[in-house]
């Protein structure tokens, strides 16, 4: 069933009580982690737990180790008993009064969540649609960090066109990230050999304008596995439009093929075939984990 964890007390979702004092109420002062179980087995575990231990020490949170949260992960999990769930989680800098500068030895708050995660079938066979839109965030998008603001508004704008997801856009023209998503595109490349000479995979290099995602490990992973030259380079919007293919990666969704950009059709406006032989491999790395 749908449980939370507060500290490390268990109880039905629907009983949380709401946190007024937190420090993530006033100034989102807090780092959060999203992650799946397929089957029953947590995916990549370890990469997200790095991932946060990387965000806590970055904000400079103390009094919570990683290991007292892995415990607590697993806990949770195995009460839930959902097979196919979504773990969130987030640890603030505590509660007290709303000071930018925390009381001496204020004790950090953990909040979790598990919840049931439908598969992402529909948007995995037809693609989605997604629009450009300013990338309006601070310039530490590396940390997971519960200010997401910008994040919101962007994805607002996508849902308020129709569309599924923002794609956002530096000062230079060059595309980040989604809104809550890591962005590919499948273009051409004449220096390309291996298994698809002439193609290439395209994704921003890991720096603090985006957030390491996982899903992008595993997509990396999957592209050397079926033989996919790899360039870590950003893709401009024009690149974009003129990409044989795009899709993004996420947690909770894998790999979604993207059909539309800004209205405009991507490729035969359906996913294309080196997405779908990511996704094959991508299971792989799932099966494997
Ligand atoms: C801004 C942003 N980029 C990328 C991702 C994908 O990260 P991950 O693959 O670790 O879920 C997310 C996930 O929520 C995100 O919010």
């Amino acid at each position: 069933m749908p449980l939370a964890m507060i500290q490390d007390e268990l109880m039905p979702l629907e009983a949380v009580p709401i946190p007024f004092r937190d420090r993530a109420m006033y100034f989102g002062d807090g780092v959060y982690e999203v992650i799946r179980s397929y089957k029953g087995h947590i995916f990549a575990l370890e990469d997200h737990l790095m991932r946060f231990a990387n965000s806590l020490e970055a904000v400079d949170i103390r009094g919570i180790t990683v290991e007292t949260v892995r415990q607590r992960v697993l806990t949770a999990f195995d009460q839930a008993g959902i097979g196919n769930a979504k773990i969130y989680f987030h640890v603030t800098r505590g509660s007290g009064p709303r000071d930018p500068v925390e009381a001496p030895g204020l004790a950090p708050n953990f909040y979790l969540t598990i919840t049931e995660l439908e598969d992402a079938t529909l948007e995995k066979t037809q693609g989605i649609s997604v629009i450009t839109h300013p990338d309006l965030r601070w310039k530490r998008c590396d940390i997971k960090s519960l200010n997401l603001l910008p994040n919101v508004l962007a994805k607002r704008e996508a849902h308020k066109q129709g569309c599924d997801e923002a794609i956002l856009v530096d000062d230079q023209g060059l595309i980040t990230e989604g809104s809550a998503s890591a962005f590919f595109a499948i273009c051409g490349d004449s220096s390309a050999q291996g298994d698809w000479p002439g193609l290439c995979l395209r994704t921003t290099a890991l720096h603090v304008n985006i957030l390491p995602s996982v899903t992008r490990k595993y997509v990396i992973k999957s592209a050397q596995a079926i033989g996919l030259t790899v360039v870590e380079r950003s893709v401009a919007v024009p690149e974009a439009k003129a990409a044989q293919e795009l899709f993004l990666a996420v947690t909770t969704r894998d790999i979604v093929p993207i059909v539309k950009f800004d209205g405009q059709s991507i490729g035969q406006g359906k996913p294309g075939k080196a997405t779908q032989a990511l996704m094959q491999a991508f299971q792989q790395c799932i099966d494997e984990d």
